[in-house]
């Protein structure tokens, strides 16, 4: 019998199986929940003595149906679906399989049994959503576990394996059936003929751990202090030991606390954009098949990306003009490999070397699926390599750049066959970064950039779409925003003040930090190659050429914006001081609030630039390539989703405020001062 269009209730002898059938990972959306209180009204009315629910498909219940957060609340509640299942008088069970998360969980929990399927992970993942778990997670599973496991369980998020499962009391037992509806059958019988105890877990009782609580709370308060929902997630799992009513309605309060911050919002876009970035149009092209990788250039990048495809499984052909150099690319990338191995990422790093061959010319790259050109990042040298890879590679073979500024078409037009060739920018360490961006030129065939995509999914990246343009999308970003950080240097503010800030928002390393991670070589050469074209504002800060000129590069020279030890390089501040003098700017250093105004709006305002000229496909993919590339706080959902926070009108104030000190740099585009006009989001056009 059909409770609603997504339960059904199957009466078996004297027992009930509940089937819920919400593809793709039947989340609790209003439907389940509603024919899930309907299917207990049906086993009570029927006087079936036991009963089974499970999901049909790849998992059971998933969570909370995302998409409903923010929107107008739907009955039943999950938390008095659980109460309901729990104080139900037929016991039922649960069938665990594939992943059971956050209000899956939670359902489980309420259950009266719970027996999972092979390969199983269960977890309350809600605060990486901006949320604490809120149908009874946090009340439930201290019950199970103790409090120390179930905090730490739930402000990590962690996905917790089955034999873990198994040991910690979550689950009672794994099922020898491999199908969720076996499963059900059986359990449902072994209920019914009392081999299974019908167990309330809300009547059980929770032991205080006051030292397990306060060192989360000192942990978290270290670690992630601008995150709202870890903490509050803390102080749900300190309401466990009430009786299990006040206890969910401690949690609900928590719960309503969470879900009414911005940070929800930010966390939940991330978690779409994630998932957004994939929908471009070339994934509808089949990809061409890869097995064979091409890598040219052993240094730091190609090495890293061989690396990353040796660890996905693929063989790697490596190429660079000097045995040194292949001989460096091969230490680096056994370093790799063993650290990965080390990480639990990789079973055996001798067979992944053991793919892996190198060359000192481009002839055995013949052999290659897809070739990734990592050289020297110079349009000529690229050129070249491209002109040289056009009479070697197999016809077919996906061509790629790995560059982070320059001009696709420039590269692809260096070979007679251009439909081949795509831009796949990496990001460093590129065996760890998540993100790739996946330049799209404008003789780029679509199985082309379908290849790429299925590359990134293969190295378990996201593949972010971009046209081409000088820096695509992220490097654009960045370079306004090192703009923007620059001119407030100039005119007072010091560069440990905006750091800071940053840092204080979130980021993990502001700007100048960053750049001396990086290098302050990076940026210099950037700039000494758009020397020819108009600056970007009416002021420019020369300090960093004035580092590099000393050779003060940053961490790999032990000084560069700071020392060794971190603090400011006093070399540095003299000549600062001295340059502020020079150009006499006024001084006027400003706060933390207007730092992190002055670099975000900076970087919004060249994130709708992206939009408007078409090199980003949508707002959410800008949004998802500073997530995913650039450190951008994922609690605050990128740029285009702070832009709607802050609202377009407001935006163009600012901007128009910000222009009396920089009118070059500080413009208004025209899609933003439309919007503003017409009152529209960046949302509407994802
Ligand atoms: N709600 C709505 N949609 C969801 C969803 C959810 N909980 N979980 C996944 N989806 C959607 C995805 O957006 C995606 O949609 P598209 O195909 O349209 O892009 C589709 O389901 C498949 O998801 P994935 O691509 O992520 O598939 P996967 O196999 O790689 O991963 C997963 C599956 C592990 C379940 C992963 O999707 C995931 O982690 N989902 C979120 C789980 C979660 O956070 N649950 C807690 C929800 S909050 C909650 O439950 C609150 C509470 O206490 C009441």
């Amino acid at each position: 019998m059909q409770t609603s269009d997504t339960v059904t209730v199957t009466m078996d002898g004297a027992t009930a199986l509940i089937a819920i059938d919400n593809p793709p990972v039947n989340a609790a959306a209003a439907s389940v929940r509603q024919g899930l209180a309907k299917a207990l009204e049906v086993i009570a009315d029927q006087g079936v003595t036991a009963a089974a629910l499970y999901g049909k498909g790849r998992t059971f219940v998933a969570g909370a149906d995302i998409r409903e957060f923010g929107k107008p609340p739907v009955d039943p509640w999950l938390p008095q679906l659980c109460q309901w299942i729990e104080d139900s008088p037929v016991p039922i069970a649960c069938i665990l399989h594939g992943t059971i998360l956050g209000g899956g969980l939670e359902i489980a929990l309420a259950c009266h049994a719970r027996i999972a399927l092979p390969g199983a992970r269960v977890g309350l993942p809600e605060v990486h959503l901006g949320i604490i778990p809120g149908a009874g997670g946090t009340q439930r599973l201290p019950r199970l576990t103790g409090q120390a496991l179930a905090v730490e369980a739930i402000t990590t998020g962690r996905h917790i394996p089955l034999d873990e499962a198994l040991a910690r009391g979550i689950v009672d037992a794994v099922a020898d059936q491999d199908s969720p509806l076996g499963a059900a059958q059986a359990t449902a019988q072994a209920l019914a003929a009392g081999q299974l105890a019908h167990r309330k877990t809300g009547a059980l009782t929770v032991r205080p751990d006051p030292a397990a609580l306060d060192a989360a709370r000192a942990a978290l308060r270290a670690k992630s202090p601008h995150l709202v929902s870890p903490l509050k997630a803390v102080d749900a799992v300190a309401a466990s030991t009430l009786p299990i009513l006040d206890g969910v309605a401690a949690e609900r309060a928590l719960f309503d606390d969470c879900h009414a911050t911005p940070q929800r919002a930010g966390l939940i876009h991330a978690f779409f954009a994630e998932r957004a970035v994939a929908k471009m149009p070339e994934a509808a092209a089949t990809p061409r098949a890869f097995d064979h990788v091409g890598v040219i250039g052993a240094g730091t990048m190609g090495a890293g990306i061989a690396a990353a495809c040796l660890i996905a499984g693929l063989t790697v052909t490596l190429t660079d003009q000097t045995a040194d150099a292949l001989d460096r690319g091969r230490d680096t990338i056994k370093a790799i490999l063993e650290g990965a191995a080390k990480r639990g990422k990789l079973a055996d790093p001798a067979a992944a070397q053991s793919r892996l061959t190198t060359a000192d010319t481009l002839d055995p790259l013949a052999s290659c699926d897809v070739v990734i050109e990592a050289a020297f990042e110079d349009l000529d040298v690229k050129r070249q390599i491209f002109a040289a890879l056009d009479t070697v590679a197999k016809p077919g073979a996906v061509l790629a750049t790995n560059t982070s500024y320059l001009d696709v078409n420039a590269i692809a037009a260096a070979t007679s066959r251009p439909a081949d060739v795509l831009g796949l920018h990496f990001f460093s360490p590129a065996h760890i970064m998540r993100l790739l961006e996946l330049v799209v030129a404008d003789a780029t065939a679509p199985d082309a950039a379908a290849t790429g995509l299925a590359l990134a999914r293969k190295l378990r990246k996201i593949a972010v779409r971009s046209g081409v343009s000088d820096g695509f999308i992220g490097n654009r970003i960045l370079r306004s925003m090192r703009h923007a950080a620059e001119t407030l240097v100039l005119t007072g503010t010091s560069f440990a003040a905006i750091d800071d800030a940053m840092e204080a928002a979130g980021w993990a390393l502001g700007p100048f930090r960053t750049s001396d991670l990086a290098g302050l070589d990076i940026a210099a050469a950037q700039r000494k190659r758009r020397a020819n074209l108009a600056p970007l504002g009416a002021m420019q800060l020369d300090l960093p050429d004035r580092l590099c000129a000393a050779g003060m590069l940053g961490r790999k020279t032990g000084r560069g914006y700071y020392t060794a030890d971190g603090d400011p390089n006093p070399d540095a501040l003299v000549w600062l001081t001295k340059e502020r003098q020079e150009k006499g700017m006024p001084q006027a250093p400003v706060s933390a609030p207007d730092i992190t105004a002055r670099l975000l709006t900076a970087m919004i305002t060249e994130a709708v630039r992206i939009v408007e000229d078409g090199t980003a496909l949508r707002p959410i993919d800008v949004d998802a390539v500073l997530l995913f590339g650039y450190g951008f706080p994922r609690h605050l959902g990128g740029p285009l989703h702070q832009a709607d926070q802050i609202g377009a009108a407001v935006l163009v104030d600012r901007i128009t405020g910000f222009a009396q000190s920089d009118p070059v740099f500080w413009t208004v585009p025209p899609l933003l001062q439309s919007m503003a006009e017409t009152g529209t989001t960046f949302a509407d056009r994802n």
